[in-house]
C-alpha cells in the first residue's frame, strides 16, 4: 500500500467518530428509573431521621492504604477488585469500595468522639469493584448504609440498627425479604475456632474443591461460604462457631437475639454466615429480598469493634450496614413496585406570536405554582401539537390562540377524555388546584 493510500484510508476513519458507550458494568439510569431511584433516597433519609441518624457525605476515592487496613489486604474487594491508581504525586488512590472505612477515618478526622456518643451516621453513593458483571452485580454499584460509633456494645443497638433497615425495608413493600444472623466471636475466641475449623477441614480435604482446598490455609471461615453443590453434605459436618463462642460472645449474640424477638423482628440463625470483609466481630447480618437470582443479598452489615482504633483512633465500638441500592430497586421492579415516571400536568399548545407572549407568562406562573409544563418553542399546527402532548404524557392541553389571547378566557383540554372549557387564568389556577394536579410535586 502506497503512503498516501494509507493516510487516506486514515482521514476515512477518522471521519466517522467514534461511537462511545458506557465501560463494561457501569450503566446509565434513565428517565423511566430515576423515579424510583429518588424514592427508595427520600424513604432512606425519612426512616433513617425517625431513628435519629444523621447524613453524612464523603469523598468518592480515599488512599488506598485505608481499604488495605479495614477492609483486609487479603479479601477479595482488596486484593482483586479495588480501582487503584498513582496519583500524580505518586500516592496511591482507589475508588471506595465500600464506606464504612470512610465513616470510620472521617469520626476520627473530625474528633466525632468529643460528640454525644454514639453518633449515627448514614451514607448513600456508589461505590466501585470490578467484579464480574451480571444480573445484580455492576463494577460501580450504589449502597445506602448507615453506621453506629462510639458508646458502649449493648446487645440493644445490634438490634436496632437491623430493626431499623427492616423497617425501611418494610416501607417500601420490598417482598420476600429473609434476614439472617450469626455471631462470628471476637478476638479471643474466633482465631481458636479457626484452628479447629482448619484441623476439621484438613480431615475432609480430598472432598473438597480446589478454592476451599486453597481456602483452608488463607481464610476457611470463607469455606463456609461455598454454594458449590458437592460440598454441601460435607460442609453441614463442620464444627461451628456457635459452639465455639467465648462466654462473652455468647451472652452478646443470645440477648442480640432476645432483642430483635423485642422488636418482632423474625431472623433466622445461619452458622455458615461469614462476610467478606476483616472488619467484623461478633453480630453479622444479611438480609436477601425476591427476585433477583444468585445475587440476592440487598443487604450485608455487622460489629466492627476496634475498627476505629485500627485506623490509628481511640478504641471505638461500631456496627453497621450496606444495603445495595441497585438490587433493592431491581427487587421492587420485578414485583411491581416502580411508579411510572412523571408525565407533564399541562402542555401549552400556542398559535400566533401573540399567544407565545401570554404563553410564556403562563408557563412561568403554572411552573411558580408547582405545576409540570411543557412550552414548545416553536408554533406547532394544533393537531401535532396535541399529538405531542400525548405523547408526553401530558394530563391537560392549554389552548392559547389568537382568541382566547384577547379574550383573557384560556381553553383547557383534558387529554383522556377529549373534554374542554374555558377559563380565565386565575380561574383556571383555582381549578387545577382544586382537582389536586401535580400531587406532590406541588409545594
Ligand atoms: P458488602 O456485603 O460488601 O458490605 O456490601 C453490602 C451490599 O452491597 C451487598 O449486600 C450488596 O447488596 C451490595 N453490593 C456489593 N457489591 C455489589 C456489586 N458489585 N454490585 C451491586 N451490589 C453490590 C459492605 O460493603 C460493608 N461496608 C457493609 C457494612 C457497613 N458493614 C458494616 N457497616
Amino acid at each position: 500500500m502506497s503512503e498516501s493510500s494509507a493516510t487516506g484510508q486514515q482521514s476515512k476513519a477518522e471521519a466517522k467518530p467514534r461511537k462511545f458507550q458506557a465501560i463494561k458494568g457501569v450503566r446509565d439510569l434513565l428517565p423511566a428509573e430515576t423515579p424510583l431511584w429518588n424514592h427508595v433516597e427520600e424513604t432512606a433519609h425519612a426512616v433513617f431521621g425517625t431513628f435519629g441518624f444523621s447524613e453524612i457525605r464523603l469523598p468518592i476515592f480515599e488512599p488506598t492504604e485505608l481499604f488495605a487496613r479495614a477492609v483486609g489486604g487479603e479479601t477479595d474487594i482488596v486484593s482483586k477488585e479495588m480501582y487503584t491508581f498513582e496519583d500524580r504525586d505518586e500516592s496511591m488512590i482507589s475508588l471506595r469500595p465500600e464506606a464504612t472505612a470512610s465513616v470510620c477515618r472521617a469520626y476520627i478526622e473530625h474528633n466525632m468522639q468529643q460528640l454525644p456518643q454514639p453518633v449515627k451516621l448514614y451514607y448513600m453513593g456508589p461505590m466501585f469493584r470490578r467484579e464480574r458483571p451480571q444480573k445484580g452485580r455492576y463494577r460501580q454499584f450504589y449502597q445506602i448504609g448507615a453506621e453506629v460509633l462510639g458508646g458502649n456494645d449493648a446487645p440493644g443497638i445490634d438490634a436496632e440498627v437491623i430493626d431499623m433497615v427492616m423497617t425501611f425495608f418494610d416501607k417500601l413493600e420490598l417482598q420476600g425479604l429473609e434476614l439472617d444472623i450469626n455471631s462470628i466471636g471476637c478476638r479471643e475466641c474466633r482465631p481458636k475456632y479457626v484452628e479447629v475449623l482448619r484441623a476439621a477441614l484438613m480431615k475432609v480435604k480430598v472432598q473438597l474443591g480446589a478454592d476451599s482446598q486453597r481456602r483452608i490455609e488463607t481464610n476457611p471461615l470463607r469455606v463456609l461460604d461455598s454454594k458449590l453443590e458437592s460440598e454441601q453434605e460435607v460442609i453441614a459436618t463442620l464444627p461451628r462457631m456457635a459452639a465455639h463462642l467465648c462466654a462473652e460472645c455468647a451472652e452478646h449474640f443470645a440477648e442480640v437475639k432476645r432483642q430483635l424477638e423485642l422488636r418482632g423482628v423474625i431472623y433466622r440463625e445461619n452458622w455458615r454466615l461469614v462476610r467478606g470483609l476483616d472488619y467484623y466481630m461478633r453480630t453479622t447480618f444479611e438480609i436477601t429480598a425476591q427476585g433477583l437470582g444468585s445475587q440476592n443479598a440487598v443487604c450485608g452489615g455487622g460489629r466492627y469493634d476496634g475498627l476505629v482504633e485500627l485506623l490509628g483512633g481511640p478504641p471505638t465500638k461500631g456496627i453497621g450496614f450496606a444495603i445495595g441500592e441497585d438490587r433493592l430497586i431491581l427487587s421492587l421492579q420485578e414485583s411491581g413496585k416502580a411508579p411510572a415516571p412523571p408525565g407533564r400536568d399541562i402542555y401549552i399548545a400556542w398559535m400566533g406570536e401573540k399567544a407565545f407572549a401570554t404563553a410564556i407568562r403562563a408557563a412561568k406562573d403554572l411552573r411558580a405554582a408547582g405545576y409540570r409544563v411543557e412550552l414548545p418553542a416553536t408554533e406547532q399546527k394544533f393537531g401535532k401539537a396535541l399529538g405531542q402532548a400525548d405523547k408526553l404524557g401530558s394530563r391537560y392541553a392549554l389552548v392559547l390562540g389568537e382568541d382566547e389571547v384577547s379574550s383573557g378566557e384560556w381553553t383547557l383540554k383534558t387529554l383522556a377524555d377529549g373534554s374542554q372549557k374555558k377559563y380565565t387564568e386565575s380561574e383556571l389556577l383555582e381549578y387545577l388546584r382544586d382537582t389536586n394536579v401535580g400531587g406532590q410535586q406541588r409545594t
